[in-house]
C-alpha cells in the first residue's frame, strides 16, 4: 500500500528514481528544437552513463552520442551505440591502444589539441589498420584543454590532414563554466564571447582553406542561445536528460519557462529523529553529489538538506516540527546530476507511481 510518505515500498533505499515519462519529454523536446534549429543533436553520455537512456536518444533523432572519457565510449559500443565522440583528449600509450581498438569496432572520434598527441594518435592508428576521426578542442574560455583562439586551431588541423592515419573531422568550442549560470542575459553573453573565440579558430581554418565538417559543443544551458546563434553544426548537452537542481534554477531564456522536466530523483529513508525539528536520511556523501549544490527535497522546500556525513545527511523543517519519522521515505532531487549518477548501479524507472523496469548504469565508474 503507498502513500505520499512511503513511495516505492519495495525498492531499497538510497535509490536513484528515474520518471520514465518526463525521461520522454526532456528527449524529445531536446531533439525537437535542435531540430527546429537545424542543429546535429549529440547528446553528452557522461550525464547518464546507460545504454537503455543512450538507445532512446538514437531512436529519437540524435546523430551519436559524446562521451568524456573511453571508459565510457568502450560500454556505449559495446551496447551498440557505436558513433561516438571522445570530448576530452585521450593521452599516453596505453589509452591510445585502447582508442584504435575501439575504432575498429565503431566510428569514434577524438578530440585533440596537441601536435604530439597527434603524432602518437596517427602512428597507432596506421599501425592499427584503422583511420581516426580528429576534432580540435579550442579553449573558447574554460580555460581546461584546447588550443588558444586563432591560428592554432589551422595549425593543428593542418597535421590531420597529412596525417595518414587521421581524418579532420571539426572543432570543438565547449565552454563548461557557463552553463550554470543562472541569470540569462549574463549567460547570453558569456556565450556570445565564446563564440567569437571559436569564431577566430574558424577564420584562421578559412584562410588556411581548410574546410571544417563539423562545429561542436554547447551544454543544456547554453542550448537556447546556441540554438539562435546557430554558430555550431552539433550541439553535445548532457544534463537536459535527467536535469538536476543547479540546472532547475537557471533561466531557460530571457522570457520562456524551462521546457524540461526533472525525472531524476534519489529516494531517501529517514533512520532516526534526534530532535523535534530535524530527521537523518540514509543519503550523504556516498549517495548525493558532494560537488557543487546540495540535494533539495522534492515538493518539500520547508524541509533544507544538509549533509551529516559519508552515509547520512540531515532534513531541518523550518517550522520547527518535522512530520516525518524513521522509516518515512523522501524523494531528494540532486544538486548536479552526473556526479550522483556516477555513484549509483542502476536507474529504478517509475511511470505512475509503478515501477516498471530497472536499468544499469553501465558506464557508471568508468572514468579510465
Ligand atoms: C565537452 C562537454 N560537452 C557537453 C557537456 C554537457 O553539458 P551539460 O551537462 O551541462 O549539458 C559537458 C559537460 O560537462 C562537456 O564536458
Amino acid at each position: 500500500m503507498e502513500s505520499a510518505l512511503l513511495p516505492f515500498p519495495d525498492i531499497d533505499t538510497p535509490a536513484l528514481l528515474l520518471e520514465r515519462e518526463a525521461l520522454q519529454h526532456n528527449i524529445d523536446t531536446m531533439q525537437a528544437r535542435a531540430r527546429e534549429a537545424g542543429l546535429a543533436l549529440r547528446p553528452h553520455a557522461k550525464a547518464h552513463k546507460c545504454l537503455e537512456i543512450g538507445r532512446l536518444q538514437r531512436d529519437a533523432g540524435a546523430v551519436g552520442l559524446c562521451c568524456a572519457k573511453l571508459g565510457e565510449a568502450e560500454v556505449m559500443a559495446a551496447g551498440g551505440l557505436d558513433d561516438l565522440l571522445v570530448t576530452t583528449p585521450v593521452a599516453g600509450a596505453l589509452k591510445i591502444a585502447r582508442l584504435v581498438d575501439l575504432a575498429r569496432r565503431a566510428r569514434v572520434r577524438v578530440v585533440a589539441d596537441d601536435a604530439a598527441n597527434l603524432a602518437e594518435l596517427d602512428a597507432a592508428a596506421q599501425a592499427a589498420g584503422v583511420t581516426l576521426g580528429v576534432v580540435i578542442e579550442i579553449d573558447v574560455g574554460q580555460g581546461r584543454c584546447g588550443v588558444p583562439p586563432g591560428p592554432p586551431a589551422a595549425e593543428l588541423a593542418r597535421l590531420v590532414l597529412q596525417a595518414r592515419g587521421l581524418s579532420f573531422e571539426g572543432v570543438q568550442g565547449y565552454q563548461g563554466g557557463l552553463q550554470c549560470v543562472a541569470d540569462y542575459a549574463a549567460r547570453e553573453s558569456q556565450v556570445g564571447q565564446a563564440m567569437e573565440a571559436l569564431e577566430r579558430s574558424l577564420a584562421a581554418l578559412r584562410e588556411a582553406g581548410i574546410a571544417v565538417p563539423t562545429i561542436t559543443g554547447g551544454g543544456t544551458g547554453s542550448f537556447p542561445i546556441d540554438a539562435r546563434l546557430r554558430r555550431l553544426t552539433e550541439v553535445q548537452p548532457g544534463s537536459y536528460v535527467t536535469m538536476d537542481a543547479a540546472y532547475a534554477a537557471v533561466q531557460w531564456t530571457g522570457g520562456a519557462a524551462m521546457p524540461l522536466a526533472r525525472p531524476l530523483s534519489i529516494l531517501a529513508s529517514v533512520v532516526s529523529r534526534p530532535t523535534r525539528d530535524k530527521v537523518i536520511i540514509d543519503v550523504g556523501w556516498k549517495s548525493a553529489n558532494s560537488d557543487g549544490m546540495p540535494p533539495r527535497c522534492k515538493n518539500r522546500p520547508d524541509l533544507s538538506f544538509e549533509f551529516a556525513g559519508d552515509e547520512h545527511g540531515a532534513l531541518v523543517a523550518a517550522s520547527g516540527e518535522i512530520d516525518l519519522r524513521p522509516g518515512d521515505r523522501i524523494e531528494l532531487l540532486p544538486g548536479h546530476c552526473d556526479t550522483t549518477v556516477n555513484l549509483y548501479d542502476r536507474f529504478v524507472v517509475h511511470a505512475r507511481g509503478q515501477v516498471q523496469a530497472i536499468w544499469p548504469i553501465a558506464a557508471r565508474g568508468k572514468s579510465h
